[in-house]
């Protein structure tokens, strides 16, 4: 089968690299130079553990083109994996989806299946299918919604070893053709669950997946922040909870509030596509609206300890919204930056991998950047943890004390444990555990 993906973000081209592993032939296409040459190299434009080792090893049923026309003329089946970010009212903005979906309708030249992999608001897939079969080609366009669970950081595991393929058809013909594509998936070693429904279903799928996780993160922040007033230990208490297999532990960890280009876009697109249907889902707009204030938590925990910040020299650990990632989309770093220079503030900022997407976002003459955390905590009055990068996590407790002018941390990842960091002398404020003052 002739493949061809548009678009080679994190989605469309984890898809294709591993469309490619399976034993297909894959045309990526985007409309960045830039990114087409950099694959054409064998570099991947974004940071993801795995991609490159895999693109190399598929590298003869891989081709990267700008030439959109060469890849859709003669495709089976075309893969649409561009992004589909959040408009000002909170919709989906699909102009990249239709921008591809034009050029499908003037290139296409035989009956051509088109999977959509992003994520698009329920109904979209029936309305792009009655789009592109107004054509005066006579050719038959199939519409598939197939969407991602891949997050960043393990997207080529994540698609591999899916926790589960959702395919969402209306006819027979997609449901064979998927089958027979998904097929090598579903055996040894990846053995992953194909599951076949209609497109409305499928599309829903995704957005319940994620803002119900979403909504899980919300819930524990709530959760925590209780338990600081109340005297109870968030670690604790998720970890007990985690005992009931219907609860588990994954997604209860409490921190500054879910990042990335996912959560925050998904749950703002269903509530406000709910709010369309008169059917308002009131646990999304709680997480919104919670989420919204948990990004800035730390700042009221500094603002709680210190009457005045003016012209204090702050560090801030961690800049992606989650770590092994170089992504900073919806980071809690940026708000929480943006705060800080308001408040005349010195920042210091260390990242392994994010520093030089953060300097996309912006730069000013007030943010120092740092590679080592040793130089980026030195002589500086506050710390603030924002991702739970190991190198973070595994550095030398001690080292804040001898380096900082006083040892103030404010853990918004709870990157270390409260047993060790009572025998230390500094202060120590995490979240949803007590706070530890040995500095007074
Ligand atoms: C998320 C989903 O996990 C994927 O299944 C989905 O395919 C993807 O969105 C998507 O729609 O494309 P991603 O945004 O890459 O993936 O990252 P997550 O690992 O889910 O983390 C999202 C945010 O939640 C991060 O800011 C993270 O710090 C936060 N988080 C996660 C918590 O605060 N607590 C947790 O326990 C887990």
């Amino acid at each position: 089968m002739k493949i061809a993906v548009a678009g080679t973000g994190y989605v469309g081209l984890v898809t294709a690299v591993s469309l490619a592993h399976i034993g297909n032939n894959v045309t990526c296409v985007d409309i960045e130079k830039e990114k087409i040459e950099k694959l054409k190299n064998g570099i991947s434009p974004i940071y993801e553990e795995h991609l490159e080792e895999l693109m190399k090893k598929n590298n003869e049923r891989l081709n990267y083109t700008t030439d959109y026309k060469e890849a859709y003329k003669n495709a089976d089946i075309i893969f649409i994996g561009v992004g589909t970010p959040e408009k000002s009212d909170g919709s989906a903005n699909l102009t990249y989806l239709y921008n591809v979906l034009d050029n499908i309708k003037e290139e296409a030249i035989k009956d051509t299946i088109v999977v959509i992999k992003s994520t698009v608001p329920i109904g979209t897939n029936d309305v792009v299918e009655k789009y592109l079969n107004k054509n005066d080609k006579n050719i038959t366009f199939r519409i598939v919604s197939n969407p991602e669970f891949l997050a960043q950081g393990t997207a080529v595991y994540d698609t591999l070893y899916a926790s589960r393929i959702i395919v969402g058809v209306e006819d027979e013909i997609s449901k064979e053709i998927m089958t027979k594509l998904y097929t090598p998936l579903t055996k040894e070693p990846y053995n992953v669950p194909l599951v076949i429904m209609d497109r409305r279903s499928a599309e829903m799928v995704k957005y319940a997946s994620n803002d119900f996780l979403a909504l899980k993160i919300s819930y524990i922040n709530e959760i925590a922040n209780f338990c600081e007033k109340i005297g109870a230990n968030i670690n604790d208490v998720t970890k007990g909870m985690s005992y009931d297999k219907r609860i588990g532990n994954k997604f209860l960890n409490p921190g500054i509030g879910y990042g990335g280009s996912c959560f925050p876009k998904d749950t703002k697109a269903l509530y406000h596509l709910s709010k369309e249907y008169d059917c308002e889902i009131k646990t999304l707009k709680a997480s919104i609206e919670i989420n919204k204030n948990q990004k800035m938590v730390l700042i009221k925990k500094i603002l709680e300890e210190f009457e005045n910040i003016d012209g204090k020299t702050i560090s801030i650990l961690g800049l992606t919204f989650k770590p092994k990632t170089d992504d900073l989309r919806e980071a809690p770093s940026i708000d929480n930056i943006k705060y800080l220079l308001e408040k005349n503030v010195k920042i210091k900022a260390y990242d392994p991998i994010g520093i030089n997407n953060f300097k996309k976002v912006f730069t000013s003459d007030k943010i120092s950047f740092y590679d080592n955390i040793d130089d980026a905590v030195k002589e500086s009055d506050i710390t603030l943890i924002m991702t739970e990068w190991d190198e973070i996590k595994n550095y030398q407790v001690d080292n804040y004390i001898k380096l900082m002018n006083k040892p103030y941390i404010f853990d918004g990842r709870n990157c270390y444990s409260i047993e060790d960091m009572q025998k230390k002398k500094l202060y120590y404020n995490s979240i949803g555990r007590k706070t530890i003052n040995n500095i007074k």
